[in-house]
């Protein structure tokens, strides 16, 4: 299921961002179970920063995991553990450890096989991971995650994370989830504000170009894109 909500607003953006986050955390708690949140960087951390303090939630029960990051030491400007960490903790009541980081110290491809290993603590080992929701950035050519136009990663189709060390945006070495797991996650949710991502939310949403971004299509969980008007502006339907 494939929802477009265009909202004419930053802040109508942020209030059904946190609806549907709301509504996905009471959902999972109520099951017993803890919320597993995967995370993306750029914008979408000042976008959450403030976003996240509106909602009513047992934080405790919160996890968050990295959609994708970039192999560097947590205070460099880079990383985007350290983009939340600066923008995020202290506005909501959660710890460092509730943040299932990459170790910075290894190598790509050590730090994607160590990532696996941690997200096993929270997803049985023999089946995909089934992420509550994965919270997705787009690139002005596509991208989401770490997963460029063209690349080879995008057939990766047994391993949950892989290493990447060719990135086109810098920094080049970071770690990436599959296409594999990110559709199985429960809700995928991009969140895409201002003019400046309207010609690519076009060329995905209306042309349907085979694009990265494109191919997020949840097996059986929901997709949702919530962009402001200006994000919408080329869309037909805006
Ligand atoms: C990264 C990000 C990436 C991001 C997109 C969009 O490592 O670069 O995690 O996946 O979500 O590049 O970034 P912007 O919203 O800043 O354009």
């Amino acid at each position: 299921m494939e929802k477009i909500l265009i909202e004419p607003r930053d802040g109508l953006v942020m209030s059904c961002l946190s609806n549907l986050l709301q509504t996905s955390a009471e959902e999972a708690l109520a099951s017993g179970d803890t919320f597993k949140v995967g995370l993306s960087g750029g914008s979408l951390v000042q976008l959450l920063a403030q976003t996240l303090p509106n909602i009513t939630t047992d934080w405790s029960r919160w996890y968050f995991f990295f959609c994708d990051e970039r192999i560097v030491p947590f205070d460099s400007s880079d990383s985007t553990y350290g983009d939340y960490k600066t923008k995020l903790i202290g506005k909501i009541p959660v710890t460092e450890e509730q943040f299932i980081k990459i170790n910075p110290d290894l190598s790509a491809e050590d730090a994607a096989k160590d990532y696996i290993k941690k997200m096993s603590v929270f997803f049985p080992p023999d089946r995909v991971p089934c992420f509550d929701v994965l919270l997705l950035g787009l690139g002005p050519d596509g991208h989401t995650c770490s997963l460029f136009p063209g690349h080879k990663l995008l057939n990766e189709a047994s391993l949950w994370v892989c290493p990447i060390n060719d990135s086109p945006k810098p920094p080049p070495s970071r770690i990436t989830l599959t296409l594999p797991v990110i559709n199985n996650a429960k809700k995928c949710i991009f969140a895409i504000t201002g003019s400046s991502k309207a010609e690519i939310v076009k060329r995905i949403l209306q042309d349907r170009e085979n694009l990265p971004a494109g191919r997020v299509q949840p097996h059986s969980g929901e997709l949702y894109w919530i962009l402001d008007e200006d994000a919408a502006k080329f869309l037909e339907t805006a």
